[in-house]
């Protein structure tokens, strides 16, 4: 199969290296492009992974480019078809997402401004904290159109939710469905209803106590591995699901993924980046999918919306 189209990932830490390994591995883009400030580190990087070529078996060229915060460097990301944002600092334990907003808005800020001078056509994926007030700043630095920019959280927070499911009641990861939607924080919304093992109700597998403990292990799931790894947060979970985004956005694939997307009138909800079913193509969101869910899961995404409304009216001033 021929390789097409160029992702660029802003951002060499964990995330951002592990998910440009794994962009590279899928051998479906020509290049991916890596990024960072730290001089020389996207280019060792870089070519580091280009040397596994030859063993992982894929063709995809990985090219390493120091940025500034000026704008230096960013003509090798011109015209990429996927920038998947991760720059910006993790949290330490006992930090919420929400505790990063003053320093990461000023470094998704400068990274969206100098993206949509060299690549306008791009899709955003943004994965920077406290991810669904990065991601309504990244649309407005950009000024690109709202479906052009989302955030990876509900892929991410769907994983970790299937994962646990499939842990306590003992079955492979493939046999189960979950589905989280709402804010990447305190408002996220597991959403039981939509859960399943080999397709019966998670209600009929487990008690409801039970249930309710992994909702609550799968709303701090990543607080549980940042309090374990002590500097830094995830990233082989986080990556997976930004990775798989990329792709759909490449393959054009119409798949339906939890993704943080423009919200306009689904579920009630008006004017909002929030955690909802989407159908991703090459220009990004085609529409936001509402499926069924109870009276008091649309509660909790409507507490949800208004939550991470409020914050991310601020973030035009930061
Ligand atoms: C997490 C971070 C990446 O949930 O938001 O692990």
């Amino acid at each position: 199969m021929a390789l097409k189209g160029k992702v660029t990932v802003v951002g060499s830490g964990f995330y951002g290296s592990t998910t440009a390994l794994r962009l590279a591995e899928y051998n479906i883009f020509e290049t991916v492009v890596l990024t960072d400030i730290v001089e020389g580190k996207p280019e060792g990087l870089a070519l580091d992974i280009n040397q596994s070529r030859p063993i992982e078996g894929f063709e995809t060229k990985v090219i390493g480019a120091t940025t500034t915060a000026e704008g230096g460097g960013y003509e090798a990301t011109a015209n990429s078809d996927v920038v998947v944002i991760t720059a910006g600092l993790p949290r330490k334990p006992g930090m919420s997402r929400t505790d990063l907003i003053g320093v990461n808005a000023g470094i998704v800020r400068g990274v969206a401004e100098n993206i949509a001078k060299h690549s306008p056509k791009a899709v955003i994926i943004v994965v920077s904290n406290p991810l669904d007030e990065m991601t309504a700043l990244a649309q407005l630095a950009t000024g690109f159109p709202k479906h052009q920019v989302m955030g990876q959280a509900g892929m991410l927070d769907t994983a970790r939710f299937t994962n646990f499911v499939a842990q306590k009641v003992g079955v492979p990861v493939g046999s189960v469905k979950t589905l989280t939607l709402g804010s990447h924080g305190e408002t996220m919304v597991p959403v039981p209803s939509r859960c399943t093992v080999d397709g019966k109700p998670l209600s009929e597998i487990l008690s409801e106590a039970d249930i309710a403990e992994l909702v609550d292990r799968t709303r701090n799931g990543g607080a549980e591995v940042v309090a374990l790894l002590k500097t830094g947060s995830a990233y082989y979970a986080p990556s997976a699901a930004a990775a798989r985004m990329a792709k759909a956005v490449i393959e054009d694939s119409g798949a339906i993924m939890p993704v943080c997307a423009w919200v306009e009138g689904q579920y009630g909800i008006e004017g909002v980046y929030l955690g909802v079913e989407a159908e991703i193509g090459k220009n990004g969101i085609r529409k936001v999918v509402e499926s069924a869910l109870t009276p008091s899961e649309v509660d909790a995404l409507k507490v949800a919306a208004e939550a991470v409304r409020a914050k991310q009216a601020d973030v035009k001033d930061l």
